[in-house]
């Protein structure tokens, strides 16, 4: 990690610029992923190992901190901001953060504020996620059964997710489900889940599992490509590629028979980086410029060394002259290591 060096004497430098931040790659970033805590209520078998370590809660970016940092990258040009995790709603208050950053979107300073979640706490605050400005949310769900959620997850409760999906939508949140694509786990059952997602009028996502993190099994045994089980739904289900885009990496196809879009995420077996527009920030006010790649500027010392944005915007500025070009992601027999060490967890996906 790179560290911000802090004040050097003089004046703190002063934010000149509203126009977009763009990458030596000549990439507009447009998009900052916020993971507010690397803590979950959940433990994925892909994610997480079942005893975790997590952050010392005194590490942690209170929530104004947090706002004032998201705040500073709207100001240079971000358009869009997802709330992450861990479980972005189990950290205490969090509604406070969504409310604030919320006025942006009323104020059209924002285009979008949303949140992946693992759904679990969506019953209690669908209502206020909608009344702050949020209209879409990504529900990971990675299968309908309530035993192999059990399974998958180690301590969700698959009621409780589908209790905060009739939630949400019964709140008017528009709800895309991500399911990550496991071998021999839920293989055979996309093809469910996508009539159970299209019969509800949500989009859904399925994703290739990538190497982030130490977890208690072999990612070899997990990783499916998305090519293969494109081709097994194919089968079944007449798919169409639209140019459909949402400002991500899922190509998307329009699936016939359902009417509905199914998007693929393929970090393996597709690099989609080239028109990669994100950063990300976790709740320690690291900010990582790659999903894949180690190197990280520490804005918060920027960000405590002044009550001015001067330092932290400049910090910001040096931090995305070294964004890299893309990922080296690789699962085989040769790879036993994680490509990166931190889990999915810190940053969020
Ligand atoms: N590879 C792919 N997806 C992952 N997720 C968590 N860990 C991994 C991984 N190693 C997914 C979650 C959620 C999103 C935030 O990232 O299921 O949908
Ligand atoms: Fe929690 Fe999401 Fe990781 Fe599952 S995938 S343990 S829900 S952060």
């Amino acid at each position: 990690m790179n560290s911000f060096a802090g004040p050097v004497g003089g004046a703190a430098p002063i934010i000149a610029d509203k126009a977009p931040m763009i990458d030596p790659f000549g990439r507009a970033v447009t998009y900052l992923r916020v993971s507010v805590t690397d803590r979950c209520d959940f433990r994925c078998t892909y994610c997480m190992a079942e005893n975790m370590t997590f952050l010392p809660k005194k590490d942690l970016l209170t929530l104004e901190e947090l706002n004032r940092l998201c705040s500073a990258f709207i100001s240079k040009g971000v358009r869009k901001i997802r709330l992450t995790g861990g479980e972005p709603l189990v950290r205490k208050n969090i509604m406070f953060l969504v409310r604030e950053l919320g006025q942006h979107v009323k104020a059209g300073t924002l285009d979008e504020l949303t949140l992946t979640t693992n759904g679990s706490q969506l019953a209690k605050y669908a209502d206020e996620l909608y009344d702050s400005g949020v209209r879409r949310i990504n529900v990971s769900l990675d299968t309908l059964n309530p035993e192999k959620f059990k399974a998958i997850t180690r301590w969700g409760d698959y009621h409780k997710v589908m209790e905060g999906i009739d939630a949400a939508q019964k709140a008017g949140l528009k709800i895309k489900l991500n399911a990550v694509a496991l071998k021999d786990f839920n293989e055979f059952e996309i093809a469910d889940m996508l009539r159970f997602a299209h019969g509800r009028g949500m989009d859904m996502t399925v994703i290739e599992t990538m190497p982030m993190g130490e977890i208690d099994e072999d990612r070899t045994d997990q990783y499916l490509p998305l090519s293969k089980l494109r081709a097994d739904l194919e089968e079944q289900f007449t798919l169409t590629e639209i140019p459909y885009k949402t400002g991500g990496p899922a190509r998307y196809v329009e699936v016939q028979e359902t009417g509905g879009r199914l998007g693929f995420i393929t970090p393996m077996t597709h690099n989609f980086c080239e028109s990669c527009n994100r950063v990300r920030l976790t709740c320690t006010g690291t900010l990582y410029m790659c999903l894949g790649q180690n190197d990280a500027a520490d804005l918060r010392t920027a960000l405590r060394a002044s009550e001015n944005d001067g330092y932290l915007s400049a910090a910001i500025d040096e931090a995305i002259t070294r964004k890299p070009k893309g990922h080296d992601f690789i699962i085989d027999r040769t790879h036993k290591r994680p490509a990166v060490a931190r889990h999915m967890s810190v940053t969020g996906g």
